[in-house]
């Protein structure tokens, strides 16, 4: 497996584009299988999981063509016919969010079989909020061996579902079925998260009814059929504040472009009122530190608008060369608090109880060979190498992969020394 290696105490300078929203485009990757028609996709991040998921796409019967275009890098997905309707286990096990293919599949065929996709290191991360979101709908869903079968033989019908908490997936995976359900569907209590906003965009452009997305309460009015789509993919919001969190946390000022700095205000407020120097732009948003210590604030995670939680880690981070105590609190998910025995590892002062972490600010951090346990925690790991001293080494790196598009390159370009050194292939778990 691939290894980064990160030579900290270099100061960031320099202007880091950011990619298409790895959230966003699996859902629209998706999407296009509720139609025979092209659905192009621009902006799109070239990430393992949007491979995993084309892969799935493509063994369902769908064509797919990459290219950089004048737009950046699209993709184009057909699905003229859906040659199998069942989502199998050793792909969807490889991304949790390959179990999305079942709304569309069961509103576009009437059946589907889809492997659960079990649960994961940030924990349990059910789905029975997805299938009932189904059933409402008129689905008849079957669980048998780790798999769902869904059946609608008669179609989907419109409903009320009124979600007893926020779910992301759910939500989206409940426009996904709903916008060929026959009659209006309203979804309450829905998230507003911005990847919602965008799939409803792309959904509408295909020939979809809805409103409401973006606030708690969505209607869909169901359509007969759906058509081709130009859509591009709004920009990644965990990878703007990511790189905003680093660029703190090292020192110096760094440019984010091809971004919207409304996606992050939460995290932004909390930035400055640590210290950080935060210039908003048209194109993006710019973060300065110049010698200052950071003081200690409080978070705590929470659905869109909030303080979001695939943002929790890297603050953390930050946190830990902050002057004073900072109390970070995480409503979301169980378990989501790896990286703090690794953050420890590299001398931070972190105490975990429950859903809540204390982290005391340290005079520096020392570099320490850390170990990767998911997406956010890995490169919270990376950021606190980019301010330790000397060599942090962050072991089982394919999880960046999954969600960050040329990390090495892109802090790279702002003098960061951040190298991968690439694996013996040995077999990732
Ligand atoms: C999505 C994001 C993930 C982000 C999360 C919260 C994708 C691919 N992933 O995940 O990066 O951290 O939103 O912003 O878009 N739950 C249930 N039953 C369900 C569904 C969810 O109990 O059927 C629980 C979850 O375990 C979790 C909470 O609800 O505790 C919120 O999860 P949800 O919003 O669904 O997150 P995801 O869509 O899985």
């Amino acid at each position: 497996m691939d290894r980064i290696a990160i030579t900290g105490g270099v100061r960031l300078e320099g202007e880091i584009p950011i990619s298409g929203a790895k959230n966003s485009a699996i859902k629209l990757m998706a999407a296009s299988l509720l139609t025979d028609e092209p659905l192009r996709l621009t902006n799109m991040p070239r990430l393992a999981d949007t491979r995993f998921l084309g892969r799935l796409l493509q063994r369902l019967g769908a064509d797919l063509v990459e290219s950089d275009g004048v737009d950046g890098p699209e993709t184009v997905l057909r699905t003229k016919e859906i040659v199998s309707a069942i989502a199998p286990y050793d792909l969807v096990r490889q991304m949790r969010a390959s179990f999305n293919v079942l709304g569309p599949l069961l509103a576009r065929t009437g059946q589907a079989k889809v492997s659960l996709p079990g649960g994961c290191t940030i924990g349990a991360r059910p789905v029975d909020l997805h299938l009932k979101a189904l059933e409402a709908l008129g689905a008849q869903i079957d669980l048998h061996e780790g798999y769902v079968y869904a059946q609608a033989p008669r179609g989907l019908r419109g409903a009320t579902i009124a979600f007893p908490f926020v779910s992301v997936g759910a939500t989206e995976h409940a426009l996904l079925a709903a916008v060929l359900a026959e009659g209006e569907t309203v979804l309450e209590n829905a998230a507003c998260e911005p990847e919602i906003v965008d799939l409803a965009d792309c959904l509408n452009k295909m020939g979809a009814s809805i409103s409401g997305a973006g606030t708690p309460s969505i209607r869909i009015k169901g359509v007969a059929r759906l058509g081709g789509a130009s859509h591009a993919v709004i920009p990644d919001r965990i990878e703007t504040g990511t790189y905003a969190l680093a660029a703190a946390m090292a020192g110096g000022e760094v440019r984010l472009t091809n971004t919207r700095a409304d996606l992050i205000e939460a995290l932004l407020d909390k930035m400055t009122e640590a210290g950080a120097e935060v210039t908003r732009h048209n194109d993006g948003v710019t973060v300065k530190r110049n010698g200052a210590r950071l003081r200690a604030v409080e978070i705590e995670t929470d659905p869109y608008p909030g303080f979001a939680t695939d943002l929790q880690a890297q603050f953390m981070a930050l946190m830990t060369l902050a002057d004073g105590e900072s109390v970070v609190r995480e409503t979301i998910f169980e378990n989501r608090f790896m990286h703090a025995p690794e953050l420890r590892r590299l001398g931070a002062d972190i105490t975990v109880s429950g859903g809540e972490a204390r982290v005391r600010g340290v005079d520096a951090l020392e570099g320490a060979p850390v170990m990767a346990t998911d997406l956010r925690a890995s490169v919270s790991l990376v950021i606190a190498g980019l301010a330790a001293r000397g060599e942090t080494m962050v072991n089982r790196v394919y999880h960046l992969d999954r969600g960050f598009e040329r990390l090495e390159e892109k802090l790279g370009a702002c003098g960061a020394q951040v190298r991968r050194i690439v694996g013996d292939g040995e077999p990732e778990d």
